[in-house]
């Protein structure tokens, strides 16, 4: 369909305005062209939707790194087409994910919201989850084209990198998903070889457009567009989020000028109708109408069913003596904050409100004829939690006149979108009964002015000024005062807020009286000793792993480590659940009974974690990236641009590619996760563009094995030692072989040289195995 008799009725002002967002997440209506608002929401692990706020929840799946570690395309698929459903129910057409920048460093802080070290691996489950979205009639926007893979300096850093580097490692996922047919792209806030990507004409408008023929639009990161004709010239065909912005007028004077030829502004309209078409936003004469553009599906997907499933199937089984599934346990000593307080999601733009979150604490005590019995042990937190149970948040109007009243789960009011006029203020109340008598600590998070009471006193009364617009939102800073109370006395809880701003965003926080760090330790290994089986879950803080930021350690926050040693000491059976999105360092490893990565595991946590544990499901994950000892071993660890440029020094040697070159050997390599059952590698057959296996099923019950295939050139050749070629998941009961046959994408042989493409001609192994380092069979390939 081409779009010319739409695009002739509409005069130039009206077409640029269609190039800016109407708002923060739209782009607006144009009723003379049939053409409804675009919406356009975050993010990787469920749909936000235009509004910010706990009135309408969002399925919460597990974070991209748990996905990718399923290595199960249709799995992921499955998952991309309940993100389309979630969208169309919050009516999004266009959703900001998924996100393909690759783990360079452990240190990167969007890490758990990337995939994998590895760009086959990154852009195959991209390609999956794109399809499976888009099979919904929703546009995916795989993002943040392309080299955003950290995020000190964001906005201005330029990565310095080698164009072959590019091609293989950066861009390739993207290549991928655009073969995968993605109607849009987001470009990064970064700049790569001296030119910001929202005006990068030879990578966006050359190679993304021209070379790889990709027909859909590219969008900018949020406030990414600086510029006016460069941005336009360049490549991005819709600036967000407007209204405003360096479009607008100033684009329309430049077309008049003859500074932007009309041509492009054209260009880049049809790229939105086509999108608006794809998406059901376009009523047209032919009829087309509602979400979908004749994609929509009517199947109902399990959101909560599904979120469990995956969650199981990404956990990544490191050690494991034998201890799980476990079995014959009657006591279960269930340790750690993030027990409790379970952390499902990454911090930032992916964050979404979930109807509910299952934290371990509930799902290992939802077990029949299991008795758990909890301790804090160590709290790493440096914010304070909100209190649980119902809480009244009440908006007012400037003379104290309730606009509206909300009930909410706990004491964090957060708002963005759905606020009502004349809001002049906001309240948050609640009753806290306390448990123990003494001194404990309120707190209240936020930006702006807030009066804190507790039973009608005021005990806190500040403005906290916070510049970033961002931060302000996401993770404000947080004042504390500290209230003697009597055990069993309820007390109401008030904190009142003016609202100011477009938004609200505070937490009221609270913590008992507590024993000292050391007590709460040594409480915790009694309680270890005591039982049958002892669970301690680490986890790292959202000032930790948030986007907007990137790490500069990988050790556990607060006294985690001390406290898995002294668990460990008490109870051989100690297992470690590893509750983080990315890489942690584990001095511990050795000296427990099993690790257990489960990441952000998304809303059903808990209960998927108690599938694991006692052996309803098999633990599925492989790692997608490499697990360091230390984070000092790691290939990169170089996320501060110096003088504003971030050189891609290491070349294509990121990850295990890196890690193979080097003398330091990981905790675990790329690839590397355990079943509750064992194969035994059978048979290889390779042809030179297929490698046929057969394995079996060793173990007494039935498993799940992922096939994975490296390329390793025979010799060496200033390539990587060897890379990732192919991948397959396959099933077998006890005793039973399974036979799979993996494609070898001619890619995989190829080389990019200032020719292009070209395969290097000799003799590889085409190597099958666990991981890429427990590798099971070879056979020799000539190409
Ligand atoms: C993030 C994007 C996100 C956008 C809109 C930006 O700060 O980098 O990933 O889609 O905000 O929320």
């Amino acid at each position: 369909m081409d779009f010319d008799d739409l695009l002739a009725r509409l005069d130039l002002g009206t077409k640029i305005r269609l190039l800016t967002g109407a708002d923060l997440w739209s782009l607006p209506a144009l009723p003379e062209i049939g053409l409804a608002r675009l919406v356009m929401s975050d993010g990787p692990i469920g749909v936000r939707g235009e509004q910010w706020n706990p009135q309408d929840p969002s399925v919460a799946l597990p974070s991209p790194t748990a996905l990718a570690a399923t290595w199960d395309l249709d799995l992921v698929r499955r998952a991309g087409r309940l993100l389309a459903q979630e969208a169309r129910r919050k009516g999004v057409h266009v959703l900001l994910a998924p996100t393909l920048n690759l783990h360079r460093t452990p240190l990167g802080g969007r890490h758990f919201e990337c995939f994998s070290e590895d760009p086959l691996l990154t852009g195959e489950v991209a390609a999956a989850y794109v399809e499976g979205v888009q099979a919904g009639g929703v546009a995916a926007t795989p993002k943040h084209f392309v080299a955003n893979d950290s995020e000190t300096d964001r906005f201005t850093v330029d990565v310095r990198v080698a164009e072959r580097v590019l091609r293989e490692m950066y861009l390739a996922p993207f290549e991928r998903v655009v073969r995968a047919g993605a109607w849009g792209v987001m470009s990064a806030y970064n700049s790569v070889n001296g030119t910001t990507m929202t005006e990068h004409a030879e990578l966006v408008g050359g190679v993304l457009k021209r070379e790889w023929g990709f027909d859909g639009f590219v969008v900018s990161d949020w406030t990414a567009v600086r510029s006016t004709e460069a941005a336009a010239l360049g490549g991005t065909d819709v600036a967000m989020p407007g209204p405003g912005g360096p479009w607008g007028a100033k684009l329309e004077a430049a077309v008049r000028e003859g500074r932007v030829p009309e041509a492009v502004v054209d260009d880049r309209v049809r790229r939105v109708l086509r999108l608006a078409h794809r998406t059901g936003a376009l009523t047209t004469a032919r009829g087309d109408a509602g979400f979908g553009g004749g994609h929509r599906t009517d199947e109902d997907v399990d959101g909560v069913a599904l979120a469990r499933e995956l969650a199981a199937r990404s956990f990544t089984l490191l050690e494991n003596d034998g201890v799980l599934p476990l079995t014959g346990v009657r006591t279960v000593a269930l340790i750690g904050a993030a027990a409790a307080q379970a952390r499902v999601m990454g911090g930032g733009s992916a964050q979404v409100f979930p109807e509910r979150v299952v934290s371990p604490l509930d799902g290992l005590r939802a077990r029949d004829g299991v008795e758990v019995r909890y301790a804090l042990g160590a709290d790493p937190r440096v914010r304070l939690d909100p209190l649980t149970g119902p809480a009244t948040l009440v908006f007012l109007d400037a003379d104290d006149r309730p606009l509206k009243r909300e009930t909410l789960p706990g004491t964090q009011a957060r708002w963005l979108g759905g606020l009502p006029e004349r809001l002049a203020a906001a309240e948050l109340r609640t009753v806290y009964t306390p448990d123990v008598s003494g001194e404990h600590v309120f707190s209240v998070a936020g930006a702006g002015a807030y009066t804190m009471t507790v039973a009608g006193r005021v005990v806190l009364d500040e403005v906290i000024t916070v510049a970033d617009p961002a931060i302000a939102f996401l993770s404000p800073p947080e004042r504390r005062v500290s209230v003697p109370l009597e055990a069993g006395v309820p007390v109401e809880v008030a904190v009142r807020h003016p609202a100011a701003s477009g938004m609200v965003s505070f937490t009221l926080g609270h913590t008992a009286p507590s024993l000292p760090a050391e007590e709460l330790i040594a409480e915790a290994a009694r309680t270890a000793a005591a039982c049958d089986v002892a669970v301690v879950v680490v986890a790292t803080t959202p000032e930790v792993e948030c986007e907007g930021f990137d790490r500069d350690s990988l050790r556990l926050p607060g006294r985690q480590d001390d406290l898995v040693e002294a668990v460990a000491a008490a109870n051989p059976r100690t297992v470690v659940v590893v509750n983080t999105g990315s890489p942690v360092e584990m001095p511990w490893a050795e000296r427990v009974a099993a690790v257990l990565l489960t990441w952000f595991p998304g809303q059903e946590a808990g209960d998927a974690l108690a599938d694991v544990l006692f052996g309803a499901a098999e633990p599925g994950g492989r790692l997608p990236t490499t697990w360091p000892v230390r984070l000092a071993d790691c290939p990169v660890v170089d996320t501060a641009p110096v003088e504003g440029a971030l050189p891609y020094e290491e070349g294509v040697f990121i990850g295990y590619r890196g890690w193979e070159r080097s003398a330091l050997a990981p905790a675990y390599w790329f690839g590397h996760g355990l079943g509750y059952t064992s194969w035994r590698y059978d048979a290889i057959e390779a042809g030179p563009s297929a490698v046929t296996v057969m394995v079996t099923n060793t173990g007494t019950r039935h498993g799940r094995e992922v096939v994975q295939v490296y390329l390793a050139p025979q010799v060496p050749d200033g390539r990587p030692a060897r890379w990732l070629a192919g991948f397959d998941v396959v099933e077998a009961g006890p005793g039973e072989s399974a036979v799979t046959t993996v494609f070898l994408p001619e890619r995989a042989f190829q080389t990019w040289t200032e020719a292009g493409w070209r395969t290097v001609t000799g003799t590889y192994a085409v190597e099958v195995g666990r991981s890429c380092a427990d590798r099971r069979l070879s056979a020799s390939v000539v190409r």
